[in-house]
């Protein structure tokens, strides 16, 4: 069973729905006035949006891109975007969802992207920071939860692909990474 690997529990599935609910709210205030493009970064925000979405209570539209800078459990440096958008984005307000911020790389590159794509405006939903690990100056507006600097997996977050079905966020048992 999947749980057998999890050495601990960080953010149990109750914190996680009551938080979304939370950001949903301050989402709804703040794009009261306009139709939000929600962009999740696939694969590891799809259960985060998949909540969040739920306690949004305006009109919004949803996309998805896929970029990938990670193999394993290290950054390899580089953002590939895998998966471009399918629409217009010009002069729209996006919401940019993602499952954690870590060196900050990936957030740079997206924003720089949809900027540049025309966005009006470019802010950032993530359920997860790991603000021991920022190389880049960059922060999301809508945080979840700040974990410490571990490699942490589920709830979308994975390793090798695997775990991100977990329904909560936790650590991995050192064994199953570590040579
Ligand atoms: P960044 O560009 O370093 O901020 O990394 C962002 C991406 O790396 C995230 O969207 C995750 O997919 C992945 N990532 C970073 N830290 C972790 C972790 O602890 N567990 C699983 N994936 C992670």
């Amino acid at each position: 069973m999947l749980a057998d690997d999890i050495k601990k529990i960080l953010v149990s599935q109750q914190e996680i729905i009551a938080k979304s609910k939370e950001i949903g709210k301050q989402i709804s205030n703040d794009y009261a006035s306009t139709v939000p493009i929600i962009i999740g970064l696939l694969k590891g925000s799809v259960p985060f949006m998949a909540e969040l979405i739920k306690y949004i209570e305006i009109d919004c539209e949803l996309e998805f891109m896929d970029v990938s800078s990670y193999s394993g459990t290290e950054s390899m440096g580089d953002v590939r975007i895998i998966k471009d958008l399918d629409r217009s984005i010009v002069d729209r307000d996006v919401i940019v969802v993602e499952d954690i911020v870590d060196t900050g790389k990936t957030l740079e590159k997206v924003k720089e992207l949809l900027y540049s794509k025309g966005a009006a405006t470019v802010k950032v939903a993530s359920l997860l920071d790991k603000p021991s690990r920022r190389i880049v100056d960059i922060e999301a507006d809508y945080v979840g939860f700040v974990v410490p600097d571990e490699f942490v997996i589920g709830f979308g977050l994975d390793f090798n692909q695997k775990y991100r079905n977990l329904p909560y966020v936790g650590v991995l048992k050192e064994e199953l990474y570590k040579e």
